[in-house]
């Protein structure tokens, strides 16, 4: 029986070739927000395993809406060039789809990058006074950040709309909105952080309000044919934080608006969090959204085994599967779950001849011509090319002809 993994999904109208999703993670290697050769390299990589999506990482919509001075950007014709790059690059490599997660960090801006001590980065180091809704701090000893009146709102989601001009431009194929981990929009959505005495504080409806205009903006300035996905944080972790019975409203809201999918993650927002992480502390959550909220949803945190994957699937917790830590561990994972779990891995043609003998691989096919890609058929570890330069014999078999994408 074919797997769950490896079956196509349709993400509101857009086909992914499998279910797993290479989950967003920062770089901090970006110059002045636009990525480079580590980009290149990085999301190459992963794009030659062949996952269904790549979502690239957490994006400023500003300046300001970094997470650090050497984050991703959205707001400069550099930026877009360079992403428009990138996706191209993705799309001569594989067949994945290319997501960009759009975000604002609010009073989680202006830090150093982890390797660097994640401190706050004074405006001589190329740092920033950090907005959010309320002047609250994400650390009691941070300086307090500037709550955000009616004109910086308005800024902030016009910087939204037009990041996301930018990302359709540059040919990604879906926009992930970054409402989660305790940034700018989870901020609001939380009472521990959103402290307005305004329509955008106190009830849950005005703790959404802010969220909810971004995505609709998001979404009427995206084509239709352009899902779009959202990430939460289903829970605080924090007694009288931001609770999975809030999360299962705000998905709804988010359904209505034309949110293909949630990405289910949690915490972030309060350094008082109690997480006890382990394999499936985050899947329940979105199984939860899932069956409550009547919405596809992506698991993710902590998938690290191919059954396990297909397990989450199977069991109807999940749509899909996002990995962030395995992929880099293994950026082979693709192909190490599909002979796991008696697939034929996809790969591409100048490597086919790696895979184990007596497993079936075969080419994997880009969405477009690129490079100096070998001619499928030709190099591609057939046993007679192994026997012509004299190599040990490749694969067991790998068509001479690609399938077509997906
Ligand atoms: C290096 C790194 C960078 C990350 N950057 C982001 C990010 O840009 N946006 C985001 O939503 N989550 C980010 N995350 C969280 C991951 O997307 C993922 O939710 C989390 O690591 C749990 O999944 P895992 O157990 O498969 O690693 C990052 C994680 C890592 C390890």
């Amino acid at each position: 029986m074919p797997s769950h993994l490896f079956s196509p999904l349709d993400i509101g109208g857009m086909r992914v070739g499998n279910r797993i999703a290479v989950s967003p993670m920062c770089q901090y290697s970006a110059v002045d927000g636009v990525p480079g050769d580590w980009h290149v390299v990085h999301l190459g990589t992963l794009a030659q395993s062949g996952p269904g999506l790549i979502v690239v990482e957490a994006t400023g919509v500003a300046p300001e809406g970094r997470i650090t001075p050497r984050c991703t950007g959205l707001w400069s014709d550099a930026q877009e060039a360079a992403f428009a790059r990138l996706v191209a690059l993705c799309r001569g490599l594989g067949p994945a789809r290319i997501g960009i997660q759009l975000g604002h960090a609010g009073r989680k801006g202006s830090t150093a990058p982890p390797w660097e001590g994640r401190g706050t980065v004074g405006p001589r180091d190329g740092g920033w006074r950090n907005v959010a809704p309320s002047a609250l701090p994400f650390q009691a000893d941070e300086t307090a950040p500037l709550a955000l009146d009616a004109r910086g709102l308005a800024r902030v989601r016009d910087d939204f709309v037009r990041a996301t001009g930018r990302a359709v431009r540059a040919g990604f194929d879906l926009v992930e909105i970054h409402a989660a981990h305790g940034y700018l929009l989870h901020q609001f959505l939380s009472p521990l952080s959103n402290r307005r005495a305004d329509a955008y504080g106190g009830s849950l409806a005005n703790r959404m309000r802010f969220p909810l205009e971004v995505i609709a903006a998001v979404r009427a300035a995206l084509p239709a044919d352009r899902p779009l996905l959202v990430r939460v944080s289903a829970t605080d972790w924090v007694e009288g934080g931001w609770s999975l019975e809030d999360t299962v409203a705000f998905a709804t809201e988010a359904r209505g608006l034309g949110v293909a999918m949630i990405d289910v993650s949690s915490g972030g927002l309060d350094a008082g969090q109690r997480i006890a992480p382990g394999p499936g502390y985050q899947t329940g959550f979105a199984e939860a959204v899932r069956r409550r909220a009547e919405v596809p949803t992506m698991a993710v945190g902590l998938i690290s085994e191919p059954v396990q994957a297909e397990t989450i699937l199977r069991s109807g917790q999940a749509d899909m599967v996002a990995l962030a830590r395995a992929m880099l561990w293994n950026p082979r994972w693709v192909w190490h779950a599909a002979s796991a779990l008696g697939e034929e891995a996809a790969m591409p043609v100048q490597y086919i001849r790696a895979a184990p003998r007596g497993r079936g691989a075969r080419p994997l096919v880009p969405r477009e011509p690129a490079g100096p890609a070998a001619p499928a058929g030709r190099g591609d570890g057939r046993a007679g090319d192994a026997a012509a330069d004299g190599a040990p014999a490749g694969p067991a078999r790998a068509p001479a002809r690609a399938a077509p994408a997906p």
